[in-house]
């Protein structure tokens, strides 16, 4: 205790700094390092937090009510918690720390809600879409490693939205396989596939992060794009995007996942072009788009539990 002395008593005041420590001090005999670590660290942060802003008690109320909504409206298809950490920029923050890539590399963004493990495998070339979704858009390119060798046998595992906007997991008409497939590439790393361009979206925000996107003049949109993970042996697991270099929000993602060289033109071609894939009769894209992965190990990414 470092405060005066109260006048009844002579006792020492307890001040909010004497409050903190007693909370951070609380965790001194935990055994665990890093839960230690972590927990000290917490409650500091929190307090200077609150002491900052000068926390109220209608705030605090209001804080624990958001709080006991989050957990409300989780369950095993909505995760509203992690929500929070993507539409707080916290998600790519721990992805950012924890995968400092070296030069050279592609770089990782969120993996999102609607990854869904074991999309079907297709061949060289193949179209996601198992029903109509959008404007045909050829994807293509070459899986490298950092020496610019072409990595045969990695495999893309890809998921996207389509012109409705949804990704087939929030469609309950939509065939299981919609828009999602994994490809191996060839043995000069090369890989292509047939996507359809895809479209901006909203995070789902009819929840509390909805409602604090609205309430600070926020917007729910995410820019368009295309999901990837990239698995080769010998190479760490890549969590990536394509984004459309021409779509809307680029500057403005609802959970901050834009890296400007992660950005692609979706470039125009006419339905007569020599090079139009097989089955396109109609205008389309074409999007070069190389990978290159940093050597390491496979850390499958984890999302708990979320599908909507
Ligand atoms: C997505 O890109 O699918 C996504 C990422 C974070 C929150 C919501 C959606
Ligand atoms: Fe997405």
């Amino acid at each position: 205790m470092t405060g005066h002395p109260t006048a009844a008593t002579g006792a020492p005041r307890t001040s909010p700094a004497d409050i903190t420590d007693a909370a951070a001090n609380s965790f001194a005999g935990c055994s665990d390092d890093r839960l230690r670590v972590l927990l000290q660290a917490f409650v500091r942060h929190l307090h200077a937090f609150a002491a900052e802003v000068g926390l109220t008690q209608p705030e605090w109320e209001a804080a624990i009510g958001v709080l006991t909504d989050t957990g409300h409206i989780t369950d095993e298809r909505r995760q509203e918690f992690i929500l929070w950490s993507d539409s707080l920029g916290l998600s790519m923050l721990v992805d950012a720390l924890e995968n400092p890539l070296p030069p050279g590399a592609t770089e990782s963004t969120v993996l999102g809600p609607f990854y869904v493990p074991g999309a079907p495998l297709r061949p060289y070339g193949a179209s996601l879409a198992e029903q109509p979704a959008g404007e045909p858009a050829w994807v293509h390119g070459r899986v490298l490693d950092l020496d610019g060798n072409g990595i045969e046998g990695a495999e893309l595992d890809v998921w996207q939205n389509g012109d409705d906007r949804l990704y087939a997991v929030q469609d309950p008409d939509a065939p299981e396989a919609h828009l999602r497939g994994r490809f191996h590439t060839r043995a000069d790393g090369s890989y292509a596939f047939l996507a359809v361009r895809p479209v901006p979206y909203t995070i789902p925000d009819d929840g509390p992060v909805g409602r604090m996107l609205s309430a600070t003049g926020r917007h729910p949109w995410r820019p368009a794009h295309i999901h990837l993970i990239v698995r080769a042996p010998g190479h760490r697991t890549l969590v990536t995007h394509v984004f459309d270099a021409a779509s809307d929000y680029l500057g403005s993602d609802a959970v901050f996942a834009v890296k400007p060289s992660l950005l692609r033109q979706f470039v125009l071609r006419t339905a007569d072009d020599p090079e139009a894939p097989a089955g396109v009769s109609s205008p389309w894209y074409s999007v070069e788009n190389d990978l290159v992965l940093a050597p390491g190990g496979a850390v499958e990414p984890v999302d708990p539990g979320r599908t909507a």
